[in-house]
């Protein structure tokens, strides 16, 4: 699938976006494990989610999916998962593997963890050597890259782990192998990265400390489940945000966003670029902080961005470059390495995308400088990136000619519909 985008202008709306995927992999994973009936409401029906739901089913948890958007969930108990009949697959998402294998790796019984070509490419060192300090046994490929075969009937022990890169999957991993784990089990985080592990675990009755940036959970502590509201995914309202601010006179509220502060890092660093954003009716749901996010045409101008806000905005920086690319001046990105092995190579991807549309780009080993101009129309390669297509999907809206995506099919891992939800708010996005 390809998407065809008419240079086109958005107007004001009121929309939502569909659920968080970070908050509905964890809501299956640990509702999963909970004692009792966990009931999701705003649950994203996006492909990375099922396979999340689909490989719980798979080791004997019974899921409901009564709609789109609600998942009923039966947990087991800690102890409850039962050994799966064959491999789990998990298709395109990152977070469903490395979390999956944290909670895995205290089982007792073994299993084996692979996805598609993309997840099938990426590094899983990062949470085998954790895990592996803890007790665990857990094979994969010789690069470190999946399938993973984790060994069962292993007891891990609590460890403290000074973590190398910024990332809530190592960090979530640990801690949910740490629920098997003799005793305390603590990470330190060398940036602040998302944290809805530990607010739900909290909310089901985990025992989860945070003190300066290094937390600490309790194995063994019995979880109870109950409801979850999922709020909708800031990081799909990027692309509704980003489109206004590109766009000549529009005024666009977005309801019922997660605005988690270990999230928000987009918004800090395009108000820093003079995007007009508010936050309005600020709230929580649950643990989780929500707000509707009005933002408003603006003029951007480029400037550094400050890499202390990386970690805060780890998926945004698609949407960032082509915010960059149509601001005034340069733009300049750094401490950005991560993205080099996110579903695509994203620096890679939007540097050639952009190009490819007339931006001028040089990129680095850990970011880009990108120089602000006029966007033209031309055939751009999504690299079968969700973010990067929709990113360039944006882009296209403020394009002088027609822009063309090739490989679209994964949009649906993070935001089903998403064609839809532009085109109703005048983006002339189509599927061909
Ligand atoms: C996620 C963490 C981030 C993010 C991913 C979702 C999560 O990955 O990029 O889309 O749900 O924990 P890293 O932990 O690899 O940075």
């Amino acid at each position: 699938m390809d998407f065809k985008v008419t240079p086109s202008k958005l107007r004001d709306a009121v929309v939502t976006v569909p659920g968080d995927k970070s908050i509905s992999h964890r809501a299956l994973m640990l509702g999963s494990i909970a004692e009792g009936r966990t009931d999701v409401r705003g649950f994203l029906n996006g492909a990375d989610c099922l396979a999340t739901a689909n490989a719980m089913r798979a080791l004997g948890v019974n899921i409901e999916h009564p709609s789109a958007t609600e998942v009923v969930i039966e947990g087991v108990g800690l102890h409850g998962l039962q050994a799966p009949a064959g491999d789990l697959d998990l298709g395109n998402s990152g977070t469903a593997m490395r979390l999956m294998a944290g909670l895995l790796a205290g089982q007792e019984f073994s299993t084996t963890l692979k996805g598609d070509e993309s997840l099938n490419g990426r590094p899983m060192g990062r949470i085998i050597t954790p895990l592996t300090n803890m007790g665990a046994a857990i094979d994969s490929d010789c690069d470190g890259t999946p399938p993973l075969q984790i060994a069962g009937g292993l007891q891990l022990r609590g460890i403290h782990y000074e973590m190398p890169v910024a990332s809530a999957q190592v960090k979530s991993a640990v801690l949910l192998a740490g629920l098997y784990a003799d005793g305390e089990t603590s990470v330190t985080e060398p940036a602040v990265t998302r944290d809805h592990t530990e607010r739900m675990l909290r909310s089901m009755g985990g025992t989860v400390t945070l003190s300066s940036g290094t937390v600490t959970l309790t194995g063994g502590r019995v979880l109870r489940g109950g409801p979850v509201e999922v709020p909708g995914d800031l990081s799909s309202a990027t692309f509704i945000i980003l489109g206004t601010l590109l766009s000549q006179h529009a005024d666009i509220l977005i309801k019922n966003v997660g605005v988690n502060p270990t999230r928000c890092g987009l918004i800090e660093i395009l108000r820093g670029m003079g995007a007009d954003i508010r936050l309005e009716a600020p709230r929580l749901w649950g643990d989780e902080p929500v707000a509707d996010i009005r933002a408003r045409s603006s003029v951007l101008t480029g400037g550094p961005v400050d890499p202390r806000l990386v970690s805060l905005a780890i998926d945004e920086f698609p949407a960032l470059f082509v915010a960059a690319g149509a601001a005034s001046g340069v733009t300049t990105f750094s401490g950005l390495e991560e993205l080099r092995v996110k579903e695509s190579d994203r620096i890679a991807a939007m540097a050639t995308g952009l190009r490819r549309l007339g931006i001028q780009v040089d990129e680095s080993r850990d970011g880009a400088v990108v120089h602000g101009g006029r966007f033209g129309g031309g055939e751009v390669d999504s690299f079968h990136d969700h973010r990067v297509a929709m990113s360039l999907a944006m882009a296209g809206t403020i394009a002088n000619e027609e822009v063309i995506i090739r490989g679209v099919d994964n949009v649906d891992t993070s935001f089903p519909g998403f064609h839809n939800c532009v085109a109703g708010i005048g983006a002339d996005v189509q599927v061909v």
